[in-house]
């Protein structure tokens, strides 16, 4: 199996710079592209908070966070990433966006650079297939917190060669994670249950079934669940849930992927959860309190 020296991120949001945190932290020089100079200190700055918190929770020592940021490096040209022997792309959840960049990079790069998503939903068979590399595109769908969560999906494509797959899951476990095998098929293991689980919730609250707070205390006591759905679509964010369950809803055609239409709304109305202060709870004051919907 070649070797992996050199990890490429491209798109430094909540997952790319978890990507790159846990890359650096396991020893890869790894180089992150984002889009402009502001986005790259947005992105810098998250990782030096992640790492900062890990410091403070004894996760890692000092020095080991020094030297995963000293492993960053970070660029807002695509050619940066040459040379590097796996490119991770985090980009919007957009596959137009997506192949553009595959096949933007695989004019740059050598043969033996391999290229990953982070896709959640998206087809990797329909990535690979634009490239000049078919063989060596797979998926590499990690969770939010990327630190934290253990489990990374690793897709096989229709086109991924037995040696890129085999390396995708050596590198999920030289990161400390836990992969699965997963086939090209939207939504892989875990949004294929989880997504309709969410809508659910969504559903059940629009059908007056119980308050934002109560629905969340039930699964969260009810089934030991770490986060009751409403909190879980805030941490996701509503507008990636919705696009997620947009692309479902498209390939499946089954009601239960369909997005209900207070989703909708609430993207339309800037609540994209966490990031941007208010979804199902308001975010703006100290302890979060369930925000207005207009039920
Ligand atoms: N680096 C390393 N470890 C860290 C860390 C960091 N930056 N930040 C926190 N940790 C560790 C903590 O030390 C702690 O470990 P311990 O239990 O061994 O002490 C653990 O992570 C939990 O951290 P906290 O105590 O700070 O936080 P909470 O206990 O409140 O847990 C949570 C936070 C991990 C987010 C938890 O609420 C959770 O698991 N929520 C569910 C998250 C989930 O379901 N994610 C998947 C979403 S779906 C997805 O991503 C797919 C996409 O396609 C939609």
């Amino acid at each position: 199996m070649e070797p992996i020296r050199k990890v490429g991120v491209v798109g430094c949001g909540l997952m790319g710079s978890g990507i790159a945190e846990v890359s650096a932290a396991s020893g890869y020089p790894t180089v992150v592209r984002e889009l402009n100079d502001e986005l790259v200190a947005r992105g810098r700055a998250a990782i030096e908070r992640s790492l900062a918190r890990a410091v403070e929770k004894g996760k890692r020592t000092p020095e080991e966070r020094d030297a995963a940021l000293a492993r960053l490096a970070f660029t807002t040209r695509l050619e940066d990433l040459r040379d590097c022997d796996l490119i991770v792309e985090a980009v919007v959840e957009d596959l137009a966006t997506k192949t553009e960049l595959f096949r933007t990079l695989d004019a740059l790069c050598p043969p033996r650079t391999a290229f990953a998503s982070n896709t959640s939903s998206l087809c990797i068979t329909e990535m690979a297939a634009r490239t000049n590399r078919p063989d060596r595109v797979l998926g590499l769908h990690f969770f939010n917190p990327v630190p934290v969560m253990k489990l990374v999906e690793v897709v096989r494509g229709v086109l991924t060669s037995d040696e890129t797959f085999e390396r995708g899951m050596a590198f999920a476990r030289s990161l400390g994670k836990e992969p699965v095998v997963c086939r090209d098929t939207t939504g892989f293991l875990v949004n294929r249950l989880l997504v309709p689980y969410m809508l659910d919730a969504v559903r059940a609250l629009e059908s007056g079934l119980g308050t934002v707070t109560d629905i969340d205390k039930a699964m969260q006591l009810g089934c030991g669940h770490p986060m009751g759905p409403f909190t879980l679509l805030d941490f996701v964010g509503i507008d990636t849930t919705y696009r997620i369950a947009e692309i479902m809803f498209q390939e499946y055609r089954e009601p239960r992927f369909a997005p209900p239409p207070l989703l909708k709304r609430m993207v339309l109305a800037g609540f994209h959860g966490r990031k941007s202060k208010r979804g199902f709870y308001d975010y703006s004051g100290e302890t979060p309190v369930p925000a207005r919907l207009g039920l």
